[in-house]
C-alpha cells in the first residue's frame, strides 16, 4: 500500500494551479444519466472518486471516453442504461447514491446500494429518499440496497428539505429536471457545486431557476441536448493550499479560482493574521509567525466548510492561545486529532467541539490517514515538522487531491510517495 514521506520545515513558495472540483464533477457525471445525447465535460480532476464514478456509469452501459491527460470525458448514452449500482462501486464513494435520482427520472426504477456509514459519521440518506417519494417514488431498503420505482413518470412537487443537505439537494435537482411539471425545492444547499450542477443541467437544456436564496424552481423537460461544460475549480483544494502556505510561513499564489467563492475562508484567514490579496482569478498569501486564535463552527455554505476543518485546525495549533472549533455537520470528524496529538499538538475534544491549545511545534512521526480531509491535514502538519514523517493509508488522499505530491514539490516541499 502506498505511503507518503514528508521531510518538513520548508517554506512553500511559488504558484499552484487549482484543479477542477471533485464535488461538482460527481453530481454532474451522475446527471449525465438523464441524457441520450453526447456530453463533453472538461476540467475534471484526475482523482480516484472521478474514476469510480466513471466506472459506475460504464457498469450501467454508458459509453465513455475518458482522457486523464486532458481532464475531460465524452459521454454517450445511446442505448438503454441499466438501473443498478452495485455495492462494490458505491461503498468507496458515497456520491454513488447520486445515480438514484437520474435513474428514477429517466427509467422509473433503480436498485442502488446504500452507501453505509463512513469514518466521519453515519451519513444517512433518509432526506434523499423521503424527498424522492414526494415526486412519486416508492422505495424499500432490503439487504443494503435501495429498491425504488415509480408507476408513472416522476411528478413535480413542492419540497422543503427538513435540513440542508448537499447530496439530497443534488439528487432532487437532477430527478426533478426530468419530472412532469414543475418542482419547487426550498431550503436547498447553496454550495457553489450545487450552482455548477444547475448551470450544467441548464446548459444541456434543463429549465432550472433560482427564485430565492435557497429556493429553486424546476420545469421538467423530456429531452436534453448535446453540449459541453467545464467543471468549476475546487474551492477545498484552494483552501488547503492557502493553509499550506500559512502553516509553513510561505509565500504562495493560488491560480485559477475566483476568490469570491471562498470569501468566508479568506476572511477567516485574514482575521487570524494572514496577509491575503486577491485579483480576478488569483489569490496571493503571505504567511507569518503570528497566528491569532479564533472560535468558529463549520456550517453549510456560505459558512466555513467542514471539508476544511481539519486543515484549519493544523494552522490553529500554531496560534499562541486556545481556539475552539465546533463541528456542526458530521458527528465524527475529529479523527485527525489523535494523529496530530502524536505529532505534538495539544488538542482535546468534547462532543462536537475541539479545543486547540496552540503553541505547537509539530514533530515528525509515523502516521495513519483516516479520511480524505484528515489525510491532507497530516501532510500540512508534516510540512512544518523537522525530520521524516511517514503517512500510511493514503488511498483516501488519492480520492480527492489531484497530483498533490507533484503540486507540493513544485512549490518547494520535500515529499515523496513510496509504493
Ligand atoms: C457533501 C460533500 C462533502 C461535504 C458535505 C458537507 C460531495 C460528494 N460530498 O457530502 O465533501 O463534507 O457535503 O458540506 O459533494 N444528512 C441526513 N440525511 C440525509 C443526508 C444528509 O441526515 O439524507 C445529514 C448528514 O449526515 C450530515 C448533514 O446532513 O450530517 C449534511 O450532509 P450532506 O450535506 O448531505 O453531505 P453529503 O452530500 O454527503
Amino acid at each position: 500500500m502506498d505511503k507518503l514521506e514528508v521531510f518538513g520545515a520548508r517554506k512553500l513558495k511559488g504558484s499552484v494551479r487549482i484543479s477542477g472540483s471533485k464535488n461538482a464533477a460527481l453530481p454532474i457525471l451522475a446527471a449525465s444519466i438523464l441524457s441520450n445525447q453526447k456530453i463533453i465535460l472538461k476540467n475534471l480532476p484526475n482523482v480516484k472518486d472521478i474514476e469510480t464514478m466513471i466506472k459506475l456509469l460504464e457498469s450501467i452501459g454508458s459509453v465513455i471516453k475518458y482522457s486523464k491527460k486532458k481532464n475531460s470525458v465524452i459521454i454517450k448514452n445511446k442505448n438503454k442504461l441499466k438501473t443498478f449500482a452495485s455495492y462494490n462501486l458505491v461503498k468507496t464513494m458515497r456520491a454513488g447514491i447520486l445515480v438514484l435520482g437520474p435513474m428514477l427520472a429517466r427509467y422509473g426504477n433503480a436498485k442502488v446500494s446504500t452507501p453505509g456509514g463512513c469514518s466521519i459519521g453515519v451519513r444517512p440518506i433518509d432526506i434523499h429518499l423521503k424527498s424522492l417519494a414526494k415526486l412519486g417514488v416508492n422505495y424499500k431498503i432490503v439487504d443494503g440496497y435501495v429498491y425504488a420505482h415509480s408507476k408513472k413518470k416522476l411528478k413535480g412537487a413542492k419540497i422543503r428539505f427538513p435540513k440542508i443537505s448537499v447530496g439530497a439537494t443534488e439528487n432532487l435537482i437532477i430527478a426533478s429536471s426530468m419530472a412532469a411539471g414543475t418542482t419547487v425545492l426550498s431550503n436547498c444547499a447553496i454550495e457553489p457545486e450545487i450552482k455548477d450542477l444547475v448551470n450544467f443541467i441548464n446548459c444541456i437544456g434543463g429549465k432550472i431557476k433560482w427564485i430565492g436564496k435557497r429556493t429553486l424552481r424546476i420545469h421538467g423537460v423530456n429531452y436534453f441536448k448535446e453540449n459541453e461544460y467545464s467543471i468549476m475549480p475546487d474551492r477545498i483544494e484552494a483552501g488547503t493550499y492557502l493553509i499550506a502556505a500559512a502553516v509553513t510561513e510561505g509565500d504562495l499564489k493560488i491560480l485559477g479560482i475566483n476568490p469570491n467563492i471562498i470569501k468566508t475562508e479568506i476572511d477567516i484567514l485574514k482575521k487570524i493574521g494572514l496577509k491575503i490579496k486577491t485579483e480576478k482569478e488569483i489569490i496571493k498569501i503571505l504567511g507569518n509567525k503570528n497566528i491569532k486564535n479564533i472560535n468558529l463552527k463549520t456550517s453549510p455554505y456560505p459558512g466555513f466548510p467542514t471539508d476544511l476543518q481539519a486543515q484549519l485546525m493544523v494552522l490553529l495549533c500554531k496560534s499562541k492561545k486556545i481556539s475552539i472549533i465546533s463541528e456542526e455537520i458530521f458527528e465524527n470528524r475529529f479523527m485527525h486529532v489523535a494523529e496530530l496529538n502524536r505529532m505534538g499538538a495539544k488538542i482535546k475534544t468534547k462532543g462536537n467541539k475541539a479545543f486547540i491549545e496552540g503553541n505547537t511545534n509539530f514533530r515528525a512521526a509515523e502516521l495513519m490517514a483516516t479520511d480524505l480531509r484528515a489525510s491532507v491535514s497530516l501532510i500540512l502538519a508534516a510540512l512544518t515538522a523537522k525530520g521524516k514523517t511517514t503517512i500510511n493509508r493514503i488511498y483516501h488522499l488519492d480520492r480527492g487531491y489531484e497530483q498533490i505530491e507533484k503540486k507540493l514539490r513544485k512549490i518547494g516541499a520535500n515529499i515523496r510517495r513510496v509504493s
